[in-house]
């Protein structure tokens, strides 16, 4: 396995990846067990993702954890995911601390309970400083959720007149979107063979890459990012434009 790693040209590496982790609960049915068991062996994934991320030198990494729509789920699967969530970011803010990894975290934090909120808060403050790596949890997160706190931000710029609406360009809308300290993600990777982007960051993902796997988040282990970051190295992004240009443009 490690071949696989010693292949990843370093100088061509994605400066932010994107990760819908899917499959925990087929994963945990396939075992007899309940959902939130999924959920718990998922979290193995996670620090072994965010380790190997840093070691790799890529300098940001979304993990989509929570999505706005995932409220809807059974309110014990809510619950329990909450506080693993809530518990993991708690355990692991030390070590991140340590690595270098800065802390952040997008969605409708508002939707959160209280407790969970200054949970977060603290964390955040505690790797404030760091810069090796960026860690961002979306969580309570929707693409569309982003777009439209943004419209509301713009909306209120241009009703107070310190922005006109012609103005707004597509950058404008990027420096309003909870992302806007982030470059685009060049890479998208979702697991567990669904091929959808639901509901993700519709806006900052134009012009990335997707790769999908089979292979369920709970079995996801840095082979298996090395497996994608190869290739992703193997593919011509054009920006909408032809091979020819793309070729001749100065690296
Ligand atoms: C999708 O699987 C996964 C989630 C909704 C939760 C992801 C959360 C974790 C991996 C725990 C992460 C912990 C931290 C600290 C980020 P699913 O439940 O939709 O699986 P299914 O599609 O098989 O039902």
């Amino acid at each position: 396995m490690e071949d696989l790693k010693a292949n990843i040209e370093r100088d061509h590496l994605p400066q932010h990846l994107a990760i819908i982790m899917d499959g925990n609960g087929r994963w945990a049915k396939e075992r007899g067990e309940d959902r939130l068991f999924g959920h718990f062996h998922g979290v193995q994934s996670v620090r072994d993702i965010v380790e190997a991320s840093a070691e790799l030198g890529i300098q940001y990494l979304t993990l989509y954890a929570f999505s706005t729509e995932n409220w809807d789920r059974p309110q014990a699967e809510v619950s329990g995911l909450m506080e693993l969530l809530v518990n993991t970011i708690r355990k692991e803010v030390e070590q991140l601390k340590k690595n270098g990894i800065r802390l952040h975290v997008i969605g409708d934090l508002t939707m959160l309970p209280p407790t969970a909120q200054q949970e977060l808060t603290e964390a955040l403050e505690l790797t404030a400083e760091n810069d090796h790596m960026h860690l961002i949890m979306a969580l309570s997160y929707s693409g569309r959720w982003d777009i439209t706190q943004a419209f509301h931000q713009l909306g209120r710029k241009i009703q107070a007149g310190e922005l006109s609406p012609e103005s707004v360009d597509a950058e404008v809308i990027a420096a309003h979107l909870s992302t806007r300290d982030f470059p685009d993600p060049e890479l998208m990777i979702r697991t567990s063979g669904e091929h959808r982007i639901s509901n993700f960051l519709l806006y900052q993902l134009a012009y990335a890459e997707f790769y999908f796997t089979e292979t369920l988040w709970p079995d996801f282990r840095r082979q298996h990012l090395y497996k994608a970051l190869l290739d992703y190295q193997q593919r011509e992004r054009r920006f909408g434009k032809t091979s020819e240009q793309v070729s001749s443009e100065p690296i």
